[in-house]
């Protein structure tokens, strides 16, 4: 079929000026920060990229979960303007301003379950989770923080600590500090042999069993998880998981931090994740990406009681809630608001076709994900689900060239995801969806 938005002048991608820059990339950035797509862009807007060689791609990767509702929406680059008109940075712990304040007032409106009224804002989704980890250690005195097996959480040392994936976020950076893995409800490759739903969820007993053992009673401050493993493989949990690990968390008197970074925003159809599982209390909310259109924001908000244990200077930052990330970020909010309701129409549409895909093609071990976060595992094998890695990079690859632009994910590298932007229209989402199969056919065929 003919593309009308993904746009790709020649089948060379990367074109002539993005091949050049990336000599320079290689002459002046660190070799460790790696490339999805080695296209330079000069424009974003909607859900189009327009790289320097004027190759056109639909962004179904949007900054990794980040432009939720796409590029520059016109109130949150309005708000952007205005702001700078103003003021552009003071420090909030040295003059405040009132718009800090509304952002917090704003998530606290929306934060799931009950009594999470108080915020601190960053900058980083992994300061965020940092300093949620240094709260509840605060708060409750203990200190073993836990994360779950297949999480993401951020790359500086704690976040990286609670990050499960060795290669290449972990390796070579020891020794990182002391935290512990639980098991993430994974039920395509159960770590524990069992079936869902006989299994009755015996992964979360697993922990109330070992946070009751000698080594952890009464020694744990913390869990944190995500409402879906992002980097981990868009693994999507069974519903029945965090409201069990929820109750889990507060029978051992451990500070549940929910991590909304990827999960929030919008992504899902409703504001967080967690909002999908009633039952699922989280003591704090982690959040970043999404919510601040694209300017770096994040926020830790939790109950009060547990946000003012540490004393006064105890926290903050220098850019922590900078003016301008909380203009856009405030513009950003509502808009995702306002438009919860597309998330269905975008993820019946996906579902419908990736499940065909997945008929056509048995690479495709498993289609999962919810709202607009959609992914599918592959693998060389139904029967063994031997990760297909090469295949997904391939795919991905494939895609580019074709004006899509996808990302890959996994704890095996097998995954491919995608987080459009929820205000995609529907016939973007048609075309991607027929150049992702087209990318497989080829795929699949050579
Ligand atoms: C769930 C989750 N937590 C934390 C982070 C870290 O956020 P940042 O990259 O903004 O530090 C990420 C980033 O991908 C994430 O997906």
């Amino acid at each position: 079929m003919s593309a009308k938005y993904g746009s790709v002048k020649s089948s060379e991608v990367p074109g002539p000026k993005s091949t050049e820059l990336s000599k320079l990339r290689e002459l002046l950035i660190a070799k460790g920060v790696g490339i999805v797509a080695p296209v330079f862009i000069e424009k974003a807007e909607g859900s189009l990229l327009t790289d320097i060689d004027g190759n056109v791609f639909i962004d179904m990767g949007s900054g990794i979960g980040v432009t939720n509702v796409g590029h520059r929406p016109t109130e949150v680059e309005a708000a952007i303007k205005a702001q700078a008109e103003k003021f552009i940075h003071t420090c909030f712990q040295v003059t405040p301003y009132e718009s800090y304040l509304r952002v917090a007032e704003k998530i606290a409106q929306l934060a799931p379950g009950k009594g999470l009224t108080k915020s601190v804002l960053f900058n980083a989704g992994a300061e965020a989770v940092e300093n949620s980890v240094k709260i509840s250690r605060h708060y409750n005195k203990k200190v073993a923080a836990f994360s779950f097996n297949h999480g993401f959480h951020g790359r500086t040392m704690m976040a990286l600590a609670l990050t499960a994936k060795e290669m290449p976020y972990k390796a070579g950076y020891g020794p990182l500090p002391e935290t512990y893995k639980v098991e993430f409800a994974y039920c395509y490759r159960c770590p524990f042999d069992m079936t869902y739903p006989s299994c009755a969820i015996a992964c979360a007993d697993k922990i109330d069993e070992m946070w009751s053992s000698p080594q952890f009673e009464g020694k744990v401050s913390s869990l944190i998880g995500e409402p879906i493993a992002g980097e981990g493989g868009f693994i999507v949990p069974p519903k029945e998981f965090y409201p069990k690990v929820s109750k889990i968390c507060k029978k051992h008197d451990v500070v549940y931090i929910d991590d909304e970074i990827q999960t929030g925003a919008g992504r899902t159809g409703k504001m967080w994740c967690v909002e999908h599982w009633p039952g699922t209390e989280p003591d704090m909310l982690v959040s970043g990406k999404g919510i601040g259109g694209g300017f770096p924001l994040s926020a830790v908000t939790g109950r009060s009681k547990i946000m003012d244990a540490p004393q006064v200077g105890g926290l903050g930052g220098t850019f922590g809630g900078n003016p301008i990330a909380c203009a856009a970020a405030l513009a950003q909010m509502e808009i995702i608001e306002k438009s919860l309701g597309n998330v269905e129409r975008i993820n019946s549409y996906m579902l419908k076709r990736l499940k065909e895909m997945q008929q056509k093609h048995p690479v495709i071990g498993e289609v999962r994900g919810m709202g607009a976060m959609m992914a599918l595992e592959l693998v060389s094998d139904q029967t063994t689900k031997e990760p297909a890695a090469k295949e997904a990079g391939a795919v991905k690859n494939a895609a580019l060239k074709r004006g899509l632009l996808i990302l890959t994910c996994g704890t095996y590298n097998n995954v491919i995801r995608m987080h459009p932007s929820i205000l995609m229209p529907q016939d973007m989402v048609e075309e991607s969806m027929d150049t992702l199969e087209e990318s497989f056919d080829e795929v699949m065929k050579a």
